[in-house]
């Protein structure tokens, strides 16, 4: 491992998977996690593994750690390296800075360009015979919307999509990367970092009507950020805001796949479109360990923990808890929304809306071709605790209609 500093609020949970009773790293893991989970709800919803750690599997036990202040990130630093990965009140102040192109309005008034392109890239797909859902669809699709919103030039990609690949390690926890990951990952930041302190410049100079434009200027109290904060806050943004949504949007597609049913329905009634989206995160969420540390004494469902105690929340599990979901490892979507896919409380997903229009958009569209799969995919290998395929190969056997 290399020594780069690493802000505390990371490395204080950082070791949590070395604690749970299999081996996350492992063939039969990658595949399907689900049934580990179950081992682990055996000894209830909060379950103390060894040095005294909490991992939750129960829907209300995550819910009660992610809304409650008392459990946080344990950092808190300003100097953090990690823009969002503060505790409040400096959360609030720097979450507020950036989430501008985020809210509900700005999500929504870019439905309509988000049905037309995906209609154009499904068109391109169906043209081509056999298509990759990740590579031709999911890829494109939140590259290109991700770098609208946050103000970074798609034509400038050649200066920095080789190290997307790298920047997608920082997702794995630390201490499950190799050496050459780490150092891949860490060449891949300070790659992107150069290209993004060279465009803040630029924007200096030239402000446009963007966020990265927005962040040169005081905040509503005032404070001026640094350039290394605004170059933090834009490459989080885009990785944040690219990979899990790929792989999110392809197992959402995969998991409809394998339930031709509730893909059926999807392409009857195109109407049922948000609640399919909510189905599949719940059924097969991305990101699959979140990670606090207790500030002080607190409690979860009456069980004291102990200030400093680390607890493991696992969406996965959660999002399965048989007192909540009946019949967890069905796929219905009829059942009502819920799940613990985008976090919860101060830090719940900056992005969820942004996701939740081109999910809605890729998955309606890609229904009415009535795709088949035609292999098997395969777990993506460098990642670990965030859940994904390396290609969905299908092929959409009905055209998409030229409405759009
Ligand atoms: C399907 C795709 C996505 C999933 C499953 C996902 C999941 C999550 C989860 C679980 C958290 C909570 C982490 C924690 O509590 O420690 C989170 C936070 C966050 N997500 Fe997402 N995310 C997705 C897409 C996006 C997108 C498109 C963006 C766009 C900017 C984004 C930006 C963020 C940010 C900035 C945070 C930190 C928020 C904070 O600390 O206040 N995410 N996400």
């Amino acid at each position: 491992m290399t020594s780069e500093p690493r802000p505390r609020s990371i490395s204080v949970t950082a070791g949590f998977w070395e604690h749970l009773p299999f081996d996350v790293r492992g063939e039969a893991f990658r595949t399907d996690p689900y049934p580990f989970y179950e081992t682990l709800r055996a000894a209830g919803p909060v379950a103390r593994l060894p040095d005294g750690v909490l991992v939750v599997t129960g829907y209300h036990e995550g819910l009660a750690v992610l809304g409650d202040p008392r459990f946080g990130l344990g950092g808190g630093a300003l100097e953090s390296a990690s823009f969002l990965l503060v505790d409040p009140p400096e959360h609030r102040r720097r979450r507020t800075r950036v989430s501008g192109p985020f809210s509900a309005h700005a999500v929504e008034r870019l439905r309509p360009a988000v049905r037309h392109r995906t209609a154009a890239l499904v068109r391109a797909a169906a043209a081509k015979g056999e298509t990759d859902v990740l590579a031709d669809l999911a890829v494109p699709l939140a590259l290109e919307l991700i770098c609208a919103l946050v103000g970074v030039p798609l034509e400038d990609r050649p200066r920095w999509y080789g190290a997307l690949p790298a920047l997608s390690l920082g997702f794995v926890p630390d201490g499950l990367r190799d050496e050459e990951a780490t150092a891949r990952l860490t060449a891949a930041r300070l790659d992107f970092a150069r290209y993004l302190g060279a465009l803040v410049a630029e924007r200096r100079g030239a402000p446009r009507d963007d966020l990265v434009s927005a962040l040169l200027s005081p905040g509503p109290d005032g404070t001026v950020l640094t350039d290394r904060q605004i170059v933090t806050a834009l490459g989080q943004l885009v990785v944040a805001g690219y990979e899990p949504t790929v792989h999110q949007v392809t197992n959402g597609l995969y998991a409809l796949l394998r339930h031709p049913r509730e893909l059926a329905r999807l392409r009857a009634d195109p109407s049922c479109g948000p609640a399919v989206v909510e189905e599949v995160m719940r059924f097969d969420p991305v990101i699959h360990l979140i990670t606090r540390i207790a500030l002080q004494d607190a409690d979860i469902g009456g069980r004291r923990v102990p200030a400093g105690t680390v607890v493991g929340v696992l969406p996965g599990a959660a999002n399965r808890d048989p007192e909540v979901f009946p019949d967890p490892h069905r796929l219905d979507v009829t059942r009502p929304p819920q799940h613990l896919s985008f976090g919860w409380g101060e830090h719940f997903c900056l992005g969820a809306r942004l996701v939740r229009v081109q999910a809605e958009a890729l998955l309606t569209a890609l229904a009415q071709c009535r795709p088949v799969l035609t292999g098997e995919p395969v777990r993506h290998r460098s990642l670990v605790l965030m859940r994904g395929v390396e290609r969905l190969p299908v092929v959409l056997t009905e055209r998409p209609g030229d409405e759009d």
